[in-house]
């Protein structure tokens, strides 16, 4: 920026001639049109209009595919050419390494308009849901900490996952949901103490069932410092014609009055055809109250026969897929105003435990005392995909904090009062849906599962 302001300086007195062709120094300047993303009441903007994910998840190899498709220039280049072209604004990007510089492929997406959503873990620097507290600990959250640092710089990066899928259908599962929980307060608290701009954190949640609703309000329950900026989660439901036979019908009455946006971090089932009829409901006023939009799973073709483009190289062959989610963009934009969305956020109340939900306390795990240093000290450089590792870096015994002892700063945006009725009211008995373990998608996206795998492996 610096360098630009003196060469055109320098060229406004005549000492440098105007380079007719674009030049490093000028791309900023067309970046700097990209509004920053925000989350406000129920919903997200970019600067004054509302913003809705029509975006679709980004993740080339699979999920076992440990590596980073942002840091590598040929990769991104061309598939950056068919995002564009397909007509979305926003990716998700499974993993990353923060130990590599991401200018180019950042700036170029910046260049058409996307923005990006980063998981902030990767397979080796993750919560273990079987082993939570363990894997809980500082050398995890320097990793976190270095992946908010190399990305909150870019004005198209739109918001952190704080976890994927780590809590699965098996009900001792949800007991990791308290140091997810944790990660969301620590990644907040660190955005805030750092000075950084207010990139929106949550956690990116299965399809499952039966504690979808729980998930989701434990999520935005307690103190605002420990409370998300938004819900997501993965949702195959929709393998039927419409959005009362799918039963997004219930998920919207469940979800309405929620207090932070919601958006589905992957979606598209694969058994309907993919006319991706989820989009007109997605932008239509049954949805728009509620739902910010979603994420198609998923670019790149892989072994579950979820992707829309075939890689081969340096192309990409666009399919039937792609043609379809191109279309249903274009034909459902978004709509403009506010289109229902709430203006204040607040919390809700925490879910009780039962046999599906076994957290029974509000208290989150402190905070490990050397990762609070990079509070004030800043992460240093990030181990990449293929440091050390750190899910057995820590201990199994982590005293609780105080609540409401996080975050001095950095609560989200709007009136934080607090609602003392969840949003799940609704007891209506929707059609069963298609649980995760039915579907590929849980098992191959999963990288939870890896995630998990990986322990196991290691224990
Ligand atoms: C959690 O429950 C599952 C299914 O009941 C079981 O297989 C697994 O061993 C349990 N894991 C732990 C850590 O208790
Ligand atoms: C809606 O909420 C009810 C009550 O909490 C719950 O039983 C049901 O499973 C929820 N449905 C969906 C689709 O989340």
């Amino acid at each position: 920026m610096k360098t630009f302001a003196i060469v055109s300086a320098l060229a406004a007195v005549g000492l440098v001639s105007a380079s007719p062709t674009p030049t490093e120094q000028q791309k900023p300047n067309k970046r700097a049109s990209l509004p920053t993303v925000t989350a406000s009441g129920n919903a997200f903007w970019a600067g004054k209009d509302r913003f809705y994910v029509r975006g679709i998840d980004y993740q080339p190899g699979g999920s076992s595919g440990n590596s980073d498709p942002l840091a590598d220039e040929t990769v991104c280049k061309r598939d950056i050419a068919e995002f564009k072209k397909l007509g979305v604004n926003t990716i998700r990007v499974y993993m990353t390494d923060n130990s590599k510089n991401h200018d180019t492929c950042m700036n170029l997406l910046a260049d058409d308009g996307i923005y990006v959503i980063l998981d902030a873990n990767n397979p080796k620097y993750s919560i273990n849901r079987f082993s939570p507290a363990k894997s809980y600990n500082a050398d995890y959250l320097q990793s976190v900490f270095a992946t908010i640092d190399e990305f909150i710089k870019y004005d198209n990066t739109l918001a952190f996952f704080s976890g994927n899928e780590v809590i699965n259908d098996m009900p001792n599962s949800t007991l990791s949901a308290r140091y997810v929980k944790a990660t969301t307060r620590d990644m907040r608290q660190y955005i805030a103490n750092r000075g950084y701009r207010q990139v929106p954190v949550g956690y990116s949640a299965a399809d499952v069932e039966q504690n979808r609703m729980q998930l989701a309000q434990y999520m935005n329950c307690g103190t605002d410092d420990e409370r998300s900026d938004f819900f997501a989660f993965n949702d195959y439901s929709w393998c039927n014609t419409d959005f009362k036979t799918s039963g997004w019908d219930v998920k919207v009455k469940n979800f309405t009055d929620y207090g932070l946006p919601i958006f589905l971090s992957e979606y598209g089932c694969i058994d309907n055809g993919r006319d991706f009829g989820e989009v007109q409901a997605l932008m239509s006023s049954d949805m728009t109250g509620v739902y910010s939009g979603g994420l198609v799973y998923e670019y790149t073709y892989e072994e579950n026969h979820f992707g829309i483009v075939q890689i081969s190289g340096d192309t990409a062959k666009e399919m039937d897929g792609f043609t379809k989610y191109q279309s249903a963009l274009s034909k459902y934009p978004a709509p403009t105003g506010a289109a229902g969305a709430a203006s204040t956020t607040h919390s809700v109340a925490c879910p009780t435990k039962d046999s599906n939900w076994l957290v029974d306390s509000t208290l989150l795990p402190e905070m490990p005392s050397k990762a609070k240093d990079y509070m004030k000290n800043g992460a240093g450089t990030g181990p990449g995909l293929d440091g050390p590792g750190s899910q057995d870096s820590g201990s199994d015994d982590i005293p609780d904090a105080t609540p409401g002892s996080g975050v001095a700063t950095g609560t989200p945006t709007g009136t934080s009062s607090s609602s003392s009725t969840a949003s799940a009211s609704d007891n209506a008995a929707g059609p069963s849906f298609n649980g995760p373990m039915n579907k590929g998608p849980f098992v191959v996206t999963g990288v939870a599962v890896l995630f998990s795998l990986i322990g196991t492996l290691l224990l």
